[in-house]
């Protein structure tokens, strides 16, 4: 009889007919590396047959209907029947690690120009506090401002409070916590080297334990819905949510010697790729795609109309989920990395620009209409200015 085993063993020598045992464990790698690649071109084909089959599928009116719906609602009425306090918390969280983490960049900015301001201490060199800044200016600044509008947008799109109370409550608390671990950390010179996850392994470990609190909370939320649809400022953060999960985990998958200590499972090339595999998403999905997220429900509720086109965000979401996560070689062009990794980041990133745009020109787009709204709205002059900024920026490189 056939076991399972000798079948998937067959199946794989159909495919990829190996035409002799391995015969080196460098023969095994290739091989192993070989199917890794298959299976990304695969779940890559996945992503755009499942955009493009959404969006074959879309029901523009049933996602205006929405919108519409949760514009004309009043804050008021549903003031008691939301958690605003969580979202509170994550502002005013927000708007102090921004002072600080931007008046550690200003500290930083100047011992450039003035070496001698670092006092002579090694607490407060450069190479300490700015990874202190990056830190504090991603994760409290940017992180606190996604987890405030991530929380105030699910709770209004699905008609329904978060989840539970106290865990939000939790990862209000934890997450400020972790990033007390990073103040305090970094200039004492504990670091894991890898630019934006300095953080070592212990407060790595507490950061998904946090991460994961939200991802409950968030979810959860989304399940509980009273709407038929889950509104696109959704997708955009729940896959924020998703996708930062799997990079903080693989990029930090180390053996620790001691608390704050502790050595990659990577070496060589391989950890290099995998720090910028990291560090390139790190930008795309926490620097972006939960902005995105900001940017869908804000911009259409400040205009007062719905959403440009539907289509244009699900084609624009899947190809942006798709393509982002190939183009971290480009962070290491001209070094060990072999060719043909460091050709398909730089082609990715290319191709990366047209999803990049598609949020912005859908973001830009509805306005149609209501520009005359820019003369007197100063919070629309914001929002338009910062998807004009998004539009170059991206032009300039992802
Ligand atoms: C007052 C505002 C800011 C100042 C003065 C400032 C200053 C600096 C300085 C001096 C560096 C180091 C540059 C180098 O190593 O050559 C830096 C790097 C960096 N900053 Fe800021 N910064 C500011 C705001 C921000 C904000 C708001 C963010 C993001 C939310 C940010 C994210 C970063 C990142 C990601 C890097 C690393 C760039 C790289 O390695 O290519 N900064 N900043």
């Amino acid at each position: 009889m056939v076991s399972m085993m000798d079948l998937r063993r067959s199946t794989l020598q159909i495919h990829l007919k190996p035409k002799k045992p391995y015969q080196s464990a460098a023969d095994g790698r290739r091989h192993a590396s070989h199917l890794i690649r298959i299976n990304l071109v695969f779940l890559s084909l996945f992503c755009f047959w499942q955009g493009f089959y959404s969006a074959s599928h879309a029901r523009p009116g049933g996602l205006a209907r929405l919108c519409m719906d949760e514009l004309t609602m009043s804050t008021a009425t549903i003031g008691q029947a939301y958690n605003y306090k969580v979202v509170r918390q994550f502002i005013v969280a927000t708007i102090v690690w921004g002072v600080v983490g931007m008046a550690m960049g200003v500290f930083i900015a100047s011992q450039l120009v003035w070496p001698e301001m670092n006092l002579d201490l090694p607490w407060t060199t450069f190479g300490r506090l700015r990874p202190l800044h990056t830190s504090l200016v991603i994760f409290g600044f940017a992180g606190s401002a996604q987890f405030a509008a991530s929380y105030y947008a699910v709770q209004r799109t699905c008609q329904v409070r978060l989840f539970s109370d106290k865990l939000a409550a939790f990862t209000f608390w934890g997450w400020q916590s972790v990033i007390v671990v990073m103040l305090i950390s970094l200039p004492l010179g504990y670091t894991t080297t890898k630019e934006y996850a300095e953080i070592e392994f212990s407060g790595a470990v507490w950061m998904t334990v946090v991460w994961v609190a939200y991802a409950i909370v968030f979810f959860t939320t989304v399940v509980q819905r009273k709407t038929r649809h889950i509104y696109v400022g959704n997708w955009f953060f729940g896959a924020f949510i998703v996708v930062i999960a799997m990079l903080h985990v693989v990029n930090h998958l180390s053996i620790p010697v001691g608390w704050f200590k502790s050595y990659p499972v990577y070496s060589g090339a391989t950890d290099a790729m995998v720090q910028w595999w990291y560090g390139h998403n790190a930008v795309g999905f926490f620097l972006t795609t939960g902005f995105l997220g900001m940017m869908y429900y804000f911009v259409p509720k400040q205009v007062g109309r719905p959403v440009y086109s539907y289509r244009l965000s699900i084609v624009h979401f899947w190809a942006l989920i798709t393509l982002y996560i190939w183009a971290g070689p480009h962070h290491l062009h001209y070094t060990a990395l072999p060719d043909w990794a460091q050709s398909l980041g730089m082609a990715m990133s290319l191709i990366l620009l047209a999803p990049s745009w598609g949020g912005m020109i859908n973001g830009m787009m509805t306005l149609s209409g209501a520009w005359h709204k820019l003369r007197t709205d100063p919070i629309l002059r914001f929002l338009v200015l910062s998807l004009a900024f998004y539009g170059m920026s991206t032009f300039e490189g992802r």
